[in-house]
This record gives C-alpha cells, structure tokens and sequence, in this order.
C-alpha cells in the first residue's frame, strides 16, 4: 500500500517522529515506518500543543490544524493507513481520537484565536475515508472548539483517482456543512471573483479559500473587492495612486 509521508515534528530521543505513523504502512517507494506507541501519541498531542502555544506567542491571528493531505492526523483517520486495533484505530471514533484530542489540548490554549482544521473529506480510493465520515468528524471536531472546517481532499495514497476542474471540491465542503450545521470553507480551483461569491451564494461554503490564484496575482483579493464592487480597507498607502476606482 502507498501512503504518503509527513512534515516532521523534528527529532527527539535519536529517532526522528517523521518516521512514526499510526501503523507501519510505507509510502511508495520509502522505508517502513513504526507504528506510533501510547507514549509516541501523547508526544504528538504535546508537540501540537506546543506548537500552538508558540504561534500564540508569535502573534499569529488564527491557527489550522492540518489533518489531510496525507499527513499524520489524516494517517489516523483513514482506514487505508490505520491498521490499529487499540483505542485509536477500528471504528471511526477511534480513528478520529488523536485528532480530537489535539483539538481539545490546543483549543485550550488558544485564547481567541479561531482554530480551523483542514481535513482531507475523501482519499478518492476504494476503502478509505468518505465524505460521510467526513461530516461526522467535522460534527465532532466543531463540538470540541473546531471554529471552520477547511475542507480539501486526497493526498493519502499514490493510487487515488481525482477528477480536477473548477471548484471541484466545493461539494465536498457543502456535504461537510450541510446547510449551516457545520462552518465549512471550500478550496481548490477557486480562481475568479464572481466564481467564489456563487459559492457563498449558494451556500455550500461559509468561506472560500484559494492558494495558486494568490501565487498568480498576490493582489488577488483587491482584484476580487474591486470587480464584486466591494470596500476593502487594505489599500497600503504607498499603492493609494494605483487602485481601481
Ligand atoms: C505551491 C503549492 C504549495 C502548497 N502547499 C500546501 C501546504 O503546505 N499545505 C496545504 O495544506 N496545502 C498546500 N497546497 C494546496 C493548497 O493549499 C490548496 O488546497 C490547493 O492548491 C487547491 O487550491 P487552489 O486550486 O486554489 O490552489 C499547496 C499548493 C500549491 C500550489
């Protein structure tokens, strides 16, 4: 089986924590990982609280859990990739425990600062997670302090089969939020103003997201404000002469 690897926590006690997964199940191509012990879990919901608590102190406005694209809390959720038979693998509230518990410890100790928790909502491969786990999880994850579901997809396996176009996983968010249960914001192919207003108008999504459209035009959002006829106070003085009017 194929899985993808994850961005390490960093070394501790002579073996890095990038190589511990919820089982030991390779990627494509890379060495087998060691499943994770009950001392390695409780480390990684340390390590995210910590990190938490120095984005705080950092200054930074908002945080986002990563819990897709292959990474290790999506390793946990999908049945492709934990083979546990302890409390945090088999059914899918096992599965979904790391993650909760890492929501709970770093909701903890955030303050204000809203917390997102970016979920891939399907592995688009046969026996993985599906976007009806999915909506249960983001139920649970917004029960435990969860401000917005970012809802992306896939990443976890080499053998998924997507079908990319524009806006193509909007559904997958409006099936997380379901009709205003849950925050949920889309991603992906979301290039042009007018497309991202008809997803809120729609109300599949209370948010949009967009990532190569932003590395095209970094002036994206005052682009988006000018033709949607909206005011944005962003304006830096030095670019005052230069916007649309
Ligand atoms: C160059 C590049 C780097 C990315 N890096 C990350 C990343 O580190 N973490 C992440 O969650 N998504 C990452 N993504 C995915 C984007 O966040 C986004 O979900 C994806 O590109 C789909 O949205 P878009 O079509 O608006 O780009 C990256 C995308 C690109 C193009």
């Amino acid at each position: 089986m194929a899985l993808r690897g994850w961005a390490g926590l960093g070394a501790r006690r002579g073996r890095r924590l990038d190589d511990r997964r919820p089982s030991a199940v390779a990627f494509d191509g890379l060495s087998e990982p060691v499943a994770l012990d009950a001392a390695g879990i409780d480390g990684v919901v340390a390590a995210f609280r910590d990190a938490a608590l120095r984005a705080i102190d950092a200054g930074f406005d908002v945080l986002e859990l990563h819990g897709a694209h292959g990474y290790l809390l999506h390793q946990f959720l999908s049945p492709l990739s934990n083979l546990r038979d302890d409390e945090y693998g088999g059914t899918l509230e096992n599965r979904a425990r790391l993650l909760l518990r890492i929501i709970e410890e770093v909701r903890a100790v955030s303050g204000d600062a809203p917390l997102l928790v970016r979920i891939s909502a399907t592995d688009h491969a046969e026996g993985g997670f599906t976007a009806e786990e999915a909506a249960t999880v983001a139920d649970w994850a917004t029960a435990r302090g969860a401000d917005l579901i970012d809802v992306s997809s896939g990443g976890l396996v080499a053998h998924q089969r997507i079908t990319v176009g524009p806006g193509y996983q909007v559904p997958l968010a409006a099936a997380i939020r379901r009709g205003g249960r849950v925050p949920a914001s889309a991603v992906g192919l979301i290039t042009a103003a007018e497309q991202a207003e008809q997803v809120l108008r729609d109300g599949a999504a209370d948010a949009i997201f967009a990532g190569r459209e932003w590395l095209r035009d970094p002036h994206f959002g005052l682009r988006a404000a000018h033709e949607l006829g909206a005011e944005i106070d962003y304006w830096p003085p030095q670019y005052l002469r230069a916007r649309w009017r």
